[in-house]
């Protein structure tokens, strides 16, 4: 039997991925003014020593407005980059590469925790008020149309304040240079901003932004190609949500109904030839309305399409993976390039060291750990 794929290495634009267990990016609610925490490093540390390739750093925002939540990291200033040194320092030192996901979280933020909207009635607790950290009164989006009547209303962006965005993504990728990051995430997915402008279902834009889809996606080819001048030297990836899982059809006569896996494909296509190196295949978010039809790897299925439409772009899959001989299958079948493991890491942070032993490898971790996993 030849080795398992899950533990080959991965180089793209001169990085080396030691495997292709990447963390995806994750919320951890636990930053301070944008200022990732000694949590970060606990976590984000852990998971560094125990054999991933590679770790995304959760949703971070590039303006304070952009935050999903007041606890959200964040990299609108030049202090943010010293705590994130430290993560990346430790990471660097276990071996494993890391980068960060830089967002913006359009009509979508200014939200609670997930726990403390866990906490209140159901429905009630959505938004962040101003007397709880929250800017409910300056919330963006492409237009004025709300994700749900519970969140808030956007104020769309004027074509000044979108150039403003541009730069806060430029601006990020410089502190993400100089935090020590190895790939730049943009996020693209899940109903937050880029998102919001790529879909017809929350773009209510008439000028250049809005309408046709070269309009919706004008954004995310900006911001991937001011992000792609600003680092041109390491891993650029992209987050998108392949379809919106909204009831109904994606285009109907010449009209585009929804985002779906059809523009995700042409847009892919795009975003490859500006030099997007990987593409992170999820979906949903961006309607109150979706309905998931959630099961093992039920996201896999785009990622697989979209590899085989733009040959020479690399494709992540994500969501509900968590078995290795699953995770292995689809990279075999040639349906991703990569897997993103999730909860399933949160679960059980060992699981590449228990994976390469299901597969019948030794894989490279902190001493501190492999040991228990190799010597008996
Ligand atoms: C997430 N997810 C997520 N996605 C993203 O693009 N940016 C983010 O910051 C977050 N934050 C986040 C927090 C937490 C606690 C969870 C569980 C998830 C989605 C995540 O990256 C992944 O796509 C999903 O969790 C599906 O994969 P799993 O968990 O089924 O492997």
């Amino acid at each position: 039997a030849s080795d398992p794929k899950l533990f080959q290495p991965l180089t793209l634009r001169n990085v080396t991925f030691k495997n292709r267990i990447l963390v995806p990016p994750m919320c951890m609610y636990s930053a301070k003014d944008g200022h990732v925490t000694d949590w970060h490093l606990v976590h984000l540390g852990g998971l560094a020593s125990r054999g991933v390739g590679g770790i995304c750093v959760e949703a971070t925002a590039v303006v304070p407005e952009g935050r999903i939540s007041p606890e959200d990291a964040g990299i609108w200033a030049d202090s943010h980059i010293a705590p994130f040194r430290k993560v990346v320092d430790f990471s660097h030192a276990q071996g494993t590469k890391i980068g960060i996901q830089l967002a913006h979280a359009g009509r979508k933020a200014s939200c609670h925790a997930p726990w403390v909207q866990d906490r209140a009635p159901k429905g009630t607790s959505y938004v962040a008020q101003k007397e709880e950290n929250g800017w409910p009164d300056n919330v963006r989006g492409p237009s004025e149309l709300a994700y749900h009547p519970k969140y808030p209303t956007p104020k769309g962006l004027s074509i000044k304040e979108i150039d403003d965005v541009v730069q806060a993504f430029i601006d990020g990728a410089h502190r993400s240079e100089a935090a020590g990051f190895d790939f730049i995430e943009i996020h693209a997915a899940h109903g937050y901003l880029i998102h919001e402008f790529l879909s017809p279902i929350s773009n209510g834009r008439s000028d250049e932004y809005g309408g046709s889809f070269e309009n919706r996606i004008r954004l995310l080819l900006r911001i991937a190609t001011a992000a792609r001048a600003a680092w041109p030297n390491k891993p650029l990836f992209v987050r998108i949500s392949a379809t919106e899982w909204v009831e109904g059809p994606e285009k109907e006569g010449n009209e585009w109904k929804q985002w779906g896996l059809e523009q995700s494909a042409l847009l892919a296509q795009k975003l490859y030839e500006i030099g997007v190196d990987l593409l992170d295949v999820s979906t949903g978010g961006n309607s109150s309305h979706q309905k998931i039809p959630a099961g093992p790897g039920f996201q896999v299925p785009f990622a697989a399409e979209i590899r085989k439409r733009v040959p020479g772009l690399a494709v992540g899959a994500v969501g509900l993976i968590t078995e290795a001989q699953q995770a292995e299958n689809y990279l075999k079948e040639g349906k991703a390039d990569v897997i993103f493991l999730g909860r399933e890491l949160l679960r059980n942070p060992d699981w590449p060291l228990e994976a390469a032993k299901k597969l019948g490898v030794k894989l490279k971790a902190a001493n501190q750990y492999e040991r228990a996993w190799y010597k008996l």
